[in-house]
């Protein structure tokens, strides 16, 4: 059966912050923190799904998904991040999961999406390689309780957005900006996703997956420099990510760090672990020039010529085909299936007197990259998923309440839910499908 879903994340709808036991995460340190985020928004109400997810399942269930990607969030279900479990949390998640099944909806739980709890944070976060064993534990406790229900997991969310935005350039939490210092944090994110696949797979977990952002890079000219700095950016941002866990190695890092000291014998064992499923998020390519004086090692050089999101990100459709496409190119028999676990846009969404959202644009969007992807499928790229980001407007990280990407419009204010335009479409075109393809 072909998945057809959409995405969400914890510490971007749940609010309810404070309570039933609930810890703090790093986002609501950061987001707490005077200047991290726009006009100093915070996840502390977000869409409050945290007691409106029934009426969030009946807006799915009036989509036709029959699926629903969420994440699991670690400080509900352990506040110190280890060490004693909160049940009230656990209920919380293992409610979710019985109504979405009852509602002929797939689970599809991912385990970390950045919100991790403070009490880490405070031991060092992911430059502790300690944090990778950690990880491992709670993935265990949360399978314990659901693995007979969910048939796939994700471990991590896009691990180079956290190391890049989090702990390279600190606009997001945790706020370090230790550019190629952070590197640490993608090691042991990674060690702590191989970990988690074994972990899950002793608590009788169907099918495992992590997700990577991933991004065609287009080099600025074929000039030696921009060649070069292309090169760079597709080994931190994709290679650095996907060969590790397809192949069990690191692509060549040397002008990025002197040693790789936080590499142990038999990480590269662990993290290869095999998985069932690649998750990919696709939003753009990046086209990328020789190096600025920045202390990086390439420059985004921007892409003109193509329309652009509300958030300024180029709408290029075609760019997905040849990521998929790219993927089964470099990896071969060693890709597994992949899910398209997010794909969207941000608009400037407005109400209409009438009370309408006519979202033209996302409708476009969504249709041109279900196109896309189905012209890799036909170039023989196995997709057995495709996620839209996102089932409501919510907290955007840095970004706060600004970026608008959901199929539902929420007035953050009364937490009326709106369906919009592309909802509607959506809900048409998924009626008009056979699930198998
Ligand atoms: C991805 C994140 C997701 C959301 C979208 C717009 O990088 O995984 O939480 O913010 O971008």
């Amino acid at each position: 059966m072909f998945l057809w879903g959409t995405a969400t994340a914890a510490y971007q709808i749940e609010g309810a912050a404070a309570e039933d036991g609930r810890g703090v995460s790093v986002w609501d340190t950061f987001s707490h923190e005077p200047g991290r985020t726009r006009d100093g928004h915070t996840g502390d109400v977000a869409c409050d799904h945290y007691h409106r997810w029934p009426e969030d399942l009946g807006l799915m269930s009036g989509l036709g998904v029959n699926a629903y990607r969420f994440s699991i969030a670690w400080p509900r279900v352990q506040p110190l991040g280890t060490g004693e479990v909160n049940a009230k949390g656990l209920d919380f998640y293992e409610r979710l999961v019985d109504a979405l099944l009852e509602r002929g909806i797939q689970p599809v739980p991912t385990l970390f999406h950045w919100d991790l709890p403070q009490a880490l944070e405070d031991r060092g976060g992911w430059l502790n390689r300690e944090i990778s064993e950690i990880f491992a534990e709670y993935a265990s406790t949360v399978a314990e309780r659901l693995a007979d229900r969910v048939p796939l997991w994700i471990t991590l969310n896009e691990p180079f957005v956290h190391m890049a935005y989090g702990y390279a350039m600190g606009v997001h939490a945790p706020g370090q900006a230790l550019l190629t210092g952070a590197l640490p944090a993608a090691h042991h994110q990674l060690l702590g996703h191989g970990l988690a696949v074994r972990a899950l797979r002793a608590a009788g977990a169907r099918q495992v997956a992590i997700t990577n952002n991933c991004t065609p890079v287009w080099p600025a000219s074929q000039e030696e420099p921009d060649l070069r700095a292309a090169e760079a950016y597709d080994i931190l941002h994709n290679r650095l990510f996907n060969d590790p866990v397809l192949l069990g190695k690191y692509p060549d890092l040397s002008a990025y760090t002197p040693a790789l000291d936080f590499l142990h014998d038999g990480d590269l064992e662990i993290i290869s672990t095999p998985i069932d499923a690649l998750g990919v998020n696709y939003y753009n390519p990046t086209r990328i020039a020789a190096p600025a004086a920045d202390g990086l090692p390439f420059a985004d050089a921007g892409i003109t010529g193509h329309p652009t999101t509300a958030f300024g990100w180029p709408v290029v459709p075609d760019g997905l085909r040849e990521l998929l496409t790219g993927l089964k190119t470099r990896y071969g028999s060693a890709l597994p299936p992949i899910h398209i676990t997010e794909n969207g846009c941000s608009q400037e969404d407005t109400v209409t007197e009438h009370g309408t959202i006519e979202d033209e644009g996302r409708i476009a969007y969504l249709e041109a990259h279900i196109a896309a992807m189905r012209r890799a499928m036909a170039e023989g790229v196995d997709v057995r998923g495709y996620f839209v980001w996102s089932l409501l407007d919510n907290f955007e990280w840095a970004e706060g309440y600004h970026q608008r990407f959901g199929l539902v419009h929420v007035d953050f204010e009364t937490q009326r839910r709106t369906p919009k335009a592309s909802y509607s479409w959506l809900k048409a075109f998924l009626e008009g499908q056979n699930t198998d393809t």
